[in-house]
């Protein structure tokens, strides 16, 4: 009797859990075929099967209601931000949230003491004020390599402030200081100490290819001579929580890399607007902070911050953030200090 109750159990759950998972079959989809398609050649999605193809349609259906819902919020002022599709929008965002695993960190840090600089201007932006031209990089979602993107990024962003413009490989630093964590765990500090303590170059993109087709670090590759590229002398780090002094640094031409939690439906979809981080998972993605400013709509004050997300996310890849006290910036922070 016992185990017949059992074995029934047993094939009734199995049961609701084949129904539910399921969406081929049991969901109608909200999206046409011919949006469906459309978002398949935007982002050049393909499916192995029709049963994965059918579960990708259904949650991009899925989250274009959310992304509705958010935007109605926007429009009767309850949020300071716009969301909007992009290449993740066929996700869920549990399967979005697994590609950012926290970050596990170095135990020793090499970086030297903070440079002396001059009090930043009021507000920032490196475009206008610098003439930044920094290309947004997309690193794909193969490899959690927001570290080396970031690395890469600051690297060459400070070397263009010192008037040098020279795209810089991330996937030298993937596969070269990556370790055995590059598609993972890896932080930017351990490209920054593979530059410094070893004396070695940061590839141009010429050189040294980015390659987001493959989920692994390649072995690292050093290119047959001329080489371009740079040399990195000093790094430096800011405390947690010292948006004062980060702000000190980004005003004076110094783009800072920061730890950021990119585990929300919201920092997922992010369109435009003010970024407030509502509620997340636990995980870790990194971005370069370029600027700050105060945003013209709301009179909130903001940074402005450079994604590797494409140019598809966000505003052309790139994100601000709402600057308070109550929520501060600086995590893990830490930037190029000095080329060599
Ligand atoms: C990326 O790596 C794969 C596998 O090693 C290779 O087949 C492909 O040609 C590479 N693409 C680029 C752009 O280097």
């Amino acid at each position: 009797m016992w185990n017949t109750f059992k074995f029934l159990t047993f094939w009734v759950v199995i049961f609701a859990i084949s129904v539910h998972f399921k969406p081929s079959e049991c969901i109608s989809h909200a999206v046409s075929d011919g949006d469906w398609l459309q978002y398949k050649l935007t982002y050049g999605k393909t499916y192995a099967t029709t049963q994965a193809d059918a579960l990708a349609r259904y949650y991009y259906s899925y989250n274009l209601k959310l992304i509705k819902k958010h935007n109605q919020n926007y429009d009767r002022k309850l949020t300071t931000f716009t969301l909007k599709a992009n290449q993740f929008t066929d996700m869920r965002l549990t399967q979005f949230n697994a590609l950012f695993p926290p970050a596990v960190y170095p135990t020793m840090t090499f970086d030297f003491p903070l440079n002396t600089v001059q009090n930043p201007p009021a507000t920032f932006n490196p475009f206008t004020d610098q003439g930044l031209v920094s290309e947004v990089e997309d690193q794909g979602i193969l490899c959690n390599s927001g570290w080396a993107y970031s690395a890469a990024k600051s690297i060459e962003i400070l070397q263009q402030y010192q008037g040098t413009l020279i795209p810089l490989s991330a996937q030298n630093l993937i596969d070269c200081s990556g370790r055995s964590t590059a598609c993972r765990t890896q932080v930017p500090q351990t490209g920054f100490d593979y530059l410094t303590m070893y004396d070695q170059v940061i590839y141009s993109t010429t050189d040294y290819p980015n390659n987001i087709t493959i989920s692994e670090q390649n072995m690292c590759i050093i290119p047959p001579a001329p080489i371009t590229g740079t040399k990195l002398s000093a790094y430096s780090v800011i405390t947690d929580g010292d948006d004062a002094t980060m702000l000190r640094y980004v005003g004076n031409n110094y783009p800072v890399v920061i730890e950021f939690n990119p585990t929300s439906f919201e920092f997922m979809h992010y369109a435009d607007g003010v970024f407030q981080q509502p509620r997340t998972s636990t995980g870790s993605h990194f971005m370069v902070v370029l600027g700050y400013e105060e945003d013209a709509t709301s009179g909130l004050n903001t940074w402005l911050v450079q994604n590797s997300f494409g140019k598809t996310w966000g505003k052309g890849g790139r994100i601000s953030i709402r600057r308070d006290a109550v929520t501060p910036l600086a995590k893990h922070a830490i930037f190029p200090a000095e080329l060599a």
